[in-house]
Formats: C-alpha cells, structure tokens, sequence
C-alpha cells in the first residue's frame, strides 16, 4: 500500500493547529511509550523524532498522510505526560497544550469542529499503570472516540502475551490490541482504528 506523509508543523497552542477540518488521529501517552515510534512505522519512515531520553516532544506535531485511496489524515504527536496530571512542570506542559487541541474537537455539542479520535498508547509490559488508568479516566470525560493499545509487544514472551493482554483489557474495560514499532505487528489493524475513529466523533 502507498502512503504519502508530510510533517506539517509543530503546535504549541491554539493559533498553530491545522485549520483545514482533515481528521486527525492523536497519539496519547506516557514518555517513552513508543508514540513517535509508532507513527514512523505506521508510515514506514523516519518522520517523527524517537528518542532513548523521555519527554523530548514537548509540541503536537502533525503530520499529513495518505495511506492507498483513503482520504487524507493527520497523525498527532502529542508530548508525553509525566506521572500525573497536574504537578510537575512537564504535566502542566502537557494538560494546556491537550486542553487547547481538544477545544477545537468535533462534538455532539461542537458538530463544526474538527473530527478527532484519540488513541492511548500503554507499555505492554505494564498492564495497568496507575498515571494510565488516570489519563484512560481524563479521555472518558473527552468527547472524542478513543481506543487503547498496548506498545512494545515485540518485548513480551508468549506466556506474557497471554497474561497482559488480559491484565490490559479488564483495565481498561475494552479491547487493547498489541502493536509493535519494531516488528510491525498489530499497524494493518490500527490504520483501520486510525481510519474509524474520527467519523465517530463526528456523527
Ligand atoms: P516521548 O516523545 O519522550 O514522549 O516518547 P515517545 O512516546 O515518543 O517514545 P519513542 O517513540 O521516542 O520511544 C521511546 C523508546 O522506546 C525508544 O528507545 C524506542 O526505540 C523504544 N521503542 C518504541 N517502540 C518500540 C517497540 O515497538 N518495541 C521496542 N522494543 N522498543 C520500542
Ligand atoms: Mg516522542
């Protein structure tokens, strides 16, 4: 499948988001869970910066992609939140700039606003993390259609597999597929979530 991206611009508020209405899927998670990484092997190139040292993306950054004959979307790199919402200088970075690129979000209350899904990144290998289920709690309150999958599935042995994937799913009460940057396990299912997710904030 052919997929084209453009990196488009690195938001820090509200006058730097798109203004063309595109749908716009966004990557929510703690640093270090792999979100720049998932975006790069989504679309099979080095686009977004992934670094060993967390908290590097303190920006949204959007980048435009069009993947076969679907309609073009934008990816978001959202900046990771540390241990908790509110807090540490990192999480306030962190609750302005969501605040702000949620403000603009299609709603049943906001039916011109832009169509936007949200996607929570979680390790894997940490099912059930309190500052997850925190911000699994923070996305509820959100309008937007979301969904959550487990990072770094490469990393789990087959008995883990089994283990976690359970854990993750009674955590968070709905279903968490496994996806891996590094082995591309889990991309063919998350382009078709990636695909879905807005138009059911829309409607
Ligand atoms: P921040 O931008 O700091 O919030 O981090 P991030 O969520 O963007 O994480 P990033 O993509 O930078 O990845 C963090 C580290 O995890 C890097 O060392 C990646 O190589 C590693 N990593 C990411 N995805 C995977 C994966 O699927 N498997 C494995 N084994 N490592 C991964
Ligand atoms: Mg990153």
């Amino acid at each position: 499948m052919l997929i084209s991206v453009e990196f488009v611009t690195s938001a820090a508020g509200l006058g730097d988001f798109p203004t063309d209405r595109l749908p716009e899927v966004a990557f929510v998670g703690r640093s270090n869970v792999g979100k720049s990484s998932l975006i790069n092997a989504l679309v099979r190139q080095t686009v977004a910066r992934a670094s060993a040292a967390p908290g590097k993306t303190r920006l949204a950054n959007f980048y435009r992609v069009k993947r076969g004959a679907a309609p073009a979307c934008y990816l978001v790199d959202l900046p990771g939140y540390g241990y908790a919402r509110g807090g540490d200088a990192s999480a306030q970075e962190f609750n302005r700039l969501t605040d702000a690129y949620l403000a603009r979000a299609a709603s049943p209350s906001r039916p011109g606003g832009v169509p936007i899904g949200l996607v929570l990144l979680v390790d894997a290998r940490h099912p059930g993390l309190a500052s997850d289920l925190e911000a699994w709690r923070w996305l509820q309150t959100q309008d937007c259609a979301r969904g959550v999958v487990g990072t770094k599935a490469d990393k789990l042995s087959r008995a883990e597999r089994e283990r976690h994937g359970r854990a993750l799913q009674s955590a968070f009460d709905c279903p968490v597929p496994l996806v891996s940057a590094h082995t591309g396990e889990g991309l063919d299912e998350l382009w078709k979530t990636i695909a879905r997710l807005p138009s059911q904030t829309a409607a």
